[in-house]
């Protein structure tokens, strides 16, 4: 039986493996009892972001349950926006607060350049490298537009009325912030490889919301600058409601994307192989509300409609939520181990 790390790294440099690595989005998270008590102990969730041994405790949780892959560090895509000078408060039931939202050119004046503000996550990372050094390890970051939402929306809107107020009517503004928030992403990005971490996942959210024609302009022309800044070391793109952009981001050809549910399985993987791109995903989480024998036939059904599954990670197209049980995420794990892979 392979290492899981090494399984991890020959997958990403596209060498031999004896079944695909498994890891899911926020696989450490308030589905898990054990991240619920740690979490107490922080007190909050942003004091958990910011404790080495406790992010490190609770990175480590899903690995030991469910036996996976590879760890996600424990942090937030949002941890950059305040390091940035844009303060962010977490509340719960409700999530990220921003109070002093960035919303026109003066704002561009409370910019602070990124430096050393997250080492307390490079300092989880290694945390995480030294007590499983047998596992891949995934950091992460937020795509510029995505922060910025966040940035200037304040919280978590449908109609991101605000960024889409200042994308037509004051593009040079919006794009000071993007230009900021891609320099520190990628520095971040950079320092994240350096602690430890085999590649880097780009969180793209609500790269979904922008009109057609204008992702590659405001979200994908961001994402591939960090792309080529951090090369050879690979990146996966996210970008949830991806369907009508895939070839957009299949031609920036980074070395892996991941996929929602809204996209077809099997057509998008040929694409990706001829390209010699990874793909992850895109079973729909909420399946695993399913019965386990339901969702087992599910699965089962979609992948042996493919011949061949190189370069396919198989996995959830969005996070673990809250009230997915523990015991189906431990079946779903399983019973994609024990899967008839056909690899070549
Ligand atoms: O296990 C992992 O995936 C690692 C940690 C991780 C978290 N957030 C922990 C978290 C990662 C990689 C993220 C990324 C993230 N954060 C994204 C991009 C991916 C996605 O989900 O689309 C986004 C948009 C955020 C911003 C964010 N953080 C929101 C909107 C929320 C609130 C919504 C919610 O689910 O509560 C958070 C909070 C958050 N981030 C929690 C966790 C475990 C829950 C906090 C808690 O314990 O109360």
């Amino acid at each position: 039986m392979m290492q899981p790390r090494e399984r991890f790294l020959n997958f990403l440099s596209h060498q031999e493996i004896d079944r695909p690595p498994i890891w899911l989005m926020r696989q450490a998270g308030r589905y898990l009892p054990e991240y619920l008590e740690t979490r107490k102990k922080a007190l909050s969730f942003k004091n958990l972001c910011y404790d080495p041994e406790l992010a490190c405790e609770v990175a480590l949780q899903p690995l030991d349950r469910f036996d996976l892959d590879a760890s996600i560090v424990f942090a937030d895509i949002l941890n950059l926006i305040e390091a940035c000078g844009i303060p962010v408060e977490f509340q719960d039931n409700v999530g990220p607060i921003i109070t002093q939202p960035f919303r026109h050119t003066n704002d561009c004046d409370k910019l602070k350049p990124f430096d050393h503000q997250l080492d307390s996550v490079l300092k989880t990372i290694q945390l995480i490298r030294n007590n499983a050094p047998n596992r891949g390890m995934i950091g992460f970051i937020g795509s510029p537009w995505t922060l910025a939402c966040y940035a200037v929306e304040g919280k978590i809107t449908k109609d991101l009325k605000h960024i889409k107020a200042l994308l037509y009517s004051e593009p040079e503004t919006l794009r000071h912030l993007l230009d900021h928030l891609t320099i520190a992403a990628t520095k971040f990005a950079q320092q994240q490889i350096d602690a430890g971490c085999d590649c880097i996942m780009i969180f793209d959210t609500w790269g979904g919301y922008l009109p057609y024609n204008l992702f590659n302009h405001w979200s994908l022309s961001f994402q591939q600058k960090i792309v080529q800044s951090l090369k050879p070391h690979p990146v996966f793109l996210f970008t949830r409601g991806s369907h009508s952009y895939l070839n957009k981001i299949i031609d920036t050809k980074p070395a892996g994307i991941c996929i929602d549910w809204t996209c077809p399985l099997d057509e998008t993987l040929k694409r990706c192989q001829a390209n010699n791109i990874i793909l992850q995903g895109n079973f729909d989480p909420s399946l695993l509300l399913a019965t386990p024998n339901k969702f087992a036939s599910i699965i089962d059904n979609t992948l042996n409609k493919i011949t061949n599954h190189n370069n396919y990670l198989p996995s959830l197209g969005h996070g673990l939520m809250p009230h997915i049980d523990p015991s189906h995420v431990a079946l779903f794990v399983e019973h994609l181990k024990a899967y008839n892979w056909q690899l070549s």
